[in-house]
């Protein structure tokens, strides 16, 4: 993975900054496709809201599309990641008089990942995530929840782990968003509380809608997992991962859940192995 910090290709981040001291900031992971940026527009508009949330300057919209370019070079396809921290900081949780974000901005040349139709393997981890408004549905630095459930396997053959909250309640993967496939409809948890606003996500939520399929935003419980006709994950960088198998249960595609992907990859916006 090559960096700019602050638009710098040499930058090292100061000891101070708190983002490494307290997980002060938020970051954004974006799919770069025939070199261009995937949903930036989403991924900045989440970012934007969250840098209001979190009282931190928001970070222009320019310098970033073309610090971005800068570092994609000739590589048209990868990951780029766009981190902002409060920047360096005095000891203390209280913020800085003045403050200078630090901004870095990461890109990894990979080949495109497919969507796999025939599924993924999936754990349910034991790990819970926590509750609290105040950071539900950003992607803030502070990631010890995912980093600990992500610990709880080491099995290649395993996909995505899925998280509930301390109510048992389901949240969604390490990584990604959770729906479930019930009665014919789409089921995904309300992050409210918990959980990451997925651009994926909403993309899924604005393509169901279009096609007639209703999607509800539900407190789901792990039950569900046992009525359910079909489970799938979503995320920015890996479209849509079916479930294949989970906690003992097993899944095969179900017309809902191909219309989704399907729909999806008609779209452009993910690519499917069929
Ligand atoms: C905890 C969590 N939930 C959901 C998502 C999916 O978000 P997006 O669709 O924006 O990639 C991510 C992405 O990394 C995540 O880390």
């Amino acid at each position: 993975m090559r960096w700019l910090v602050n638009g710098a290709p040499d930058a090292q981040i100061d000891v101070t900054d708190r983002g490494f001291s307290y997980g002060d900031g938020l970051f954004e992971t974006i799919a770069v496709r025939n070199g261009q940026l995937r949903f930036f527009g989403a991924h900045y508009a989440r970012l934007v809201l969250s840098c209001r949330r979190l009282l931190l300057p928001v970070p222009d919209q320019h310098a970033l599309t073309e610090n971005a370019t800068r570092l994609m070079g000739d590589d048209t396809d990868g990951t780029l990641k766009i981190i902002v921290s409060r920047g360096p900081g005095e000891r203390g949780y209280r913020l800085p008089k003045t403050t200078q974000p630090t901004c870095a901005i990461g890109f990894s040349p990979e080949p495109v990942t497919l969507s796999p139709v025939d599924g993924i393997v999936a754990t349910v981890c034991t790990t819970r995530v926590s509750s609290n408004p105040a950071t539900a549905g950003m992607k803030t630095l502070n990631r010890l929840e995912q980093v600990l459930a992500r610990a709880e396997w080491d099995d290649p053959a395993v996909a995505e782990g899925l998280m509930q909250n301390m109510s048992d309640d389901l949240i969604g993967g390490t990584m990604s968003n959770l729906f479930v496939v019930l009665r014919d409809q789409l089921w995904t948890p309300v992050l409210d509380e918990s959980g990451v606003h997925g651009v994926m996500r909403a993309q899924v939520m604005n393509l169901a809608e279009d096609l007639g399929i209703a999607c509800n935003e539900r407190r789901l419980t792990p039950g569900v997992l046992e009525e359910a006709e079909d489970v799938f994950f979503t995320n920015a960088r890996v479209g849509v991962w079916p479930v294949a198998r989970i906690a003992g249960y097993e899944y095969v595609r179900h017309p809902r859940t191909l219309e989704i992907m399907r729909g999806l990859a008609q779209r452009g916006v993910i690519e499917c192995a069929h």
